[in-house]
C-alpha cells in the first residue's frame, strides 16, 4: 500500500516535449560509449535534460544513506554544474546488463526503487542485493519523425521523472513517473534523464 496519497497533489504533470518513446533491450550496446571489446560501455554521466530549468545538462551524483538494508544510496542531479561525478557505466553482472555506479572503486548496480523512502517512491538507488526495476536505455522520437538527442533512462516505456530538492543533500532526488495520470507534489517540476555526455548527442 502506497501512502503517497497522503502528500499533495499539487500540479498536473508538466510541460516535457511531446516524444514518441521508444524503449531500447538492456543491453549495454544500446548505451552511449559502447566498447565492444570489454561489453562495457562508459564511463559517462546520467544528467539533467528537458526540464525547462537551468540544471539540464547538470550531472548526477549518489548519496549514501544510514539504513544500510535498503540500499547504499539514492541517485540524485546537482543543482549546479561542475561538480566531480562518480563514475557511472553498463556492464555486466551475472546475466544481467545494467547501469552502475563506481563507490569507493566498486561498481554497484543501478535500480528504480519500489520501496517508499522518505514518502518517495521511484527512486534510483544504488543497491547490490535485491536491485529493483532495470534501468533501460529509450529514444524519443518528435512528431516530425527526428529523434531526440540522447538516450533517456527510465523503464517500461516511462521517461517522465519527477525532480525534487531534496533540502538535507541539497541534490535532486529523481523519480520514475511511471504512468501518465501521476501527479507532481509541491516543489517538483518534471523532466527526462539522460546518460552520455550533455555535449554529444548520442
Ligand atoms: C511506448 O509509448 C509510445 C507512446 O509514447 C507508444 O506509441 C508505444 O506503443 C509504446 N510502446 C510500448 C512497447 O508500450
Ligand atoms: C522536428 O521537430 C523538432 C522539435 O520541434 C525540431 O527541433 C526539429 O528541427 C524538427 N525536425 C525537422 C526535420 O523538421
Ligand atoms: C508496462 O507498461 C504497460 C503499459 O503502460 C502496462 O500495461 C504494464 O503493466 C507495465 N508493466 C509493468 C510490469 O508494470
Amino acid at each position: 500500500m502506497r501512502f503517497f496519497l497522503a502528500l499533495a497533489a499539487a500540479a498536473a504533470v508538466s510541460a516535457v516535449p511531446e516524444v514518441t518513446v521508444v524503449p531500447k533491450e538492456l543491453e549495454c550496446g544500446n548505451f552511449p560509449f559502447y566498447r565492444q571489446y570489454s561489453s562495457v560501455a562508459g564511463p559517462f554521466s546520467i544528467f539533467a535534460d528537458s526540464t525547462g530549468t537551468e540544471i539540464d545538462g547538470n550531472k548526477g551524483t549518489y548519496t549514501t544513506i544510514s539504513e544500510v538494508d535498503i540500499a547504499t544510496g539514492w541517485f540524485g542531479i546537482y543543482p549546479q554544474k561542475g561538480y566531480a561525478t562518480p563514475q557511472v557505466q553498463c556492464q555486466a553482472f551475472g546475466a544481467a546488463e545494467m547501469l552502475a555506479v563506481n563507490v569507493d572503486g566498486n561498481f554497484q548496480p543501478l535500480s528504480i526503487s519500489e520501496y517508499i523512502y522518505h514518502e518517495y517512491d521511484g527512486l534510483v538507488f544504488v543497491k547490490t542485493v535485491a536491485p529493483g526495476a532495470p534501468i533501460q536505455p529509450h529514444w524519443h522520437y518528435y512528431a516530425n519523425g527526428t529523434r531526440q538527442a540522447g538516450t533517456f533512462l527510465g523503464w517500461n516505456n516511462s521517461t517522465t521523472w519527477a525532480y525534487l530538492l531534496d533540502s538535507q543533500s541539497q541534490h535532486y532526488r529523481i523519480r520514475l513517473l511511471t504512468d501518465a495520470a501521476q501527479k507532481l507534489y509541491e516543489g517538483e517540476f518534471a523532466g527526462f534523464v539522460r546518460v552520455g555526455d550533455p555535449s554529444l548527442s548520442d
